[in-house]
């Protein structure tokens, strides 16, 4: 049997949550599985390009880790998550990661994969829980302050404005966590400006189609809109097809922010339908087996991992497009 001292691993909630650690067996590291690690992954969906990347970016790191990655899509049904982290429990895999559908309701599953030992890692979303010893480690990207990226350049565009600027936004779904800190980021930095001030907002479930069918309302809505706030490139690229069907200028009247950048958002980007990018990068499949390995050898796994961000603008956009790999 192989045994490691703990002495690395820095994970609060590690010690009890790490498989094969039976009372008494604190500052054990578990016994290495003999064939390869096996990790049970359940995806929020499909709904954007950014979810296709990151469901890419985790298989191929996967394969180039030589990990056993059972990977299961849960159609943005929190039900189905939960049905297939239970699955893994059963199966008894050595690591369960998740990106949450939405942040309520998983404390009954979680506490249920601590008890069979088996540690849970969550990738690029949060969940709202009292106990944070139910997962050893989170990678993802910092939601709030991208919020606060859009609302700081969409602010500077608007710097000569004269009066107040309305802002529609277009909300991801509802109680995930990018959809609250993207608005509470933009919230907070606007609040300080003091210009911008959001009039209205659509949910567009992250998709281009959601994105539309949002922006057609708000316009119903609303008389005067100067800027838009998507919570996703999808969504902006579809409420630019509207804004252009009704004779607006997307890019110049109203200006329009959005987070992500994929090679979709840049090329829009580029082409002067939206304003400013923010990014928010999907591969973090390297960063999820690095935590996966650690996990198992006894490497320092830290409690928190961010993955990288930036802001585009028009030209940046350029210069990123031709090596841009999603
Ligand atoms: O959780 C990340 C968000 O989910 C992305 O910004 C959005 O495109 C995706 O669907």
């Amino acid at each position: 049997m192989r045994r490691r001292t703990l002495m690395t691993l820095g994970a609060a909630g590690l010690v009890s949550a790490l498989p094969g650690c039976a009372d008494g067996d604190e500052g054990k590291v578990p016994e290495a599985p003999k064939g390869p690690i096996v990790l049970g992954f359940s995806q929020v969906g499909s709904e954007s390009g950014w979810r296709l990347a990151n469901t890419k970016s985790i298989q191929s790191a996967a394969r180039n880790n030589r990990i056993d990655l059972k990977f299961s899509n849960a159609e943005g049904d929190q039900a189905k998550q939960i049905a297939a982290i239970q699955s893994y429990i059963d199966a008894r895999v050595n690591v369960i990661s998740f990106a949450p559908v939405v942040e309520s309701g998983w404390d009954d599953v979680l506490r249920r994969a601590r008890d069979a030992g088996i540690p849970v890692v969550l990738t690029d979303r949060m969940i709202n829980t009292k106990d944070e010893s139910l997962y050893v480690s989170s990678i993802g990207a910092e939601f709030l302050s991208e919020g606060n990226l859009a609302a700081l350049y969409l602010g500077l565009d608007f710097a000569a404005a004269a009066g107040p600027v309305n802002v529609v936004e277009l909300l991801g779904t509802p109680d995930s966590t990018p959809t609250k800190q993207r608005s509470d980021g933009f919230a907070a930095t606007i609040a300080r400006e003091g210009k911008l001030r959001v009039v209205d907002a659509e949910t567009g479930n992250w998709t281009q189609a959601g994105g539309a069918t949002a922006m057609r309302k708000l316009l119903r809505r609303q008389k005067k809109i100067d800027a838009v706030f998507a919570q996703n490139d999808e969504m902006g690229l579809g409420a630019v097809a509207v804004l252009k069907e009704q004779g607006l200028k997307p890019g110049t009247q109203p200006r329009i922010v959005t987070v992500d950048a994929t090679r979709a958002g840049l090329k829009a980007l580029a082409d002067g339908d939206l304003n400013y990018v923010v990014e928010c990068s999907p591969e973090i499949g390297s960063q999820l087996m690095s935590v996966v390995v650690d996990l198992y050898l006894g490497g320092s796994v830290p409690k928190r991992i961010e993955s990288q961000k930036n802001v585009f603008n028009r030209d940046t956009a350029k210069d990123a497009l031709p090596t841009r790999t999603y």
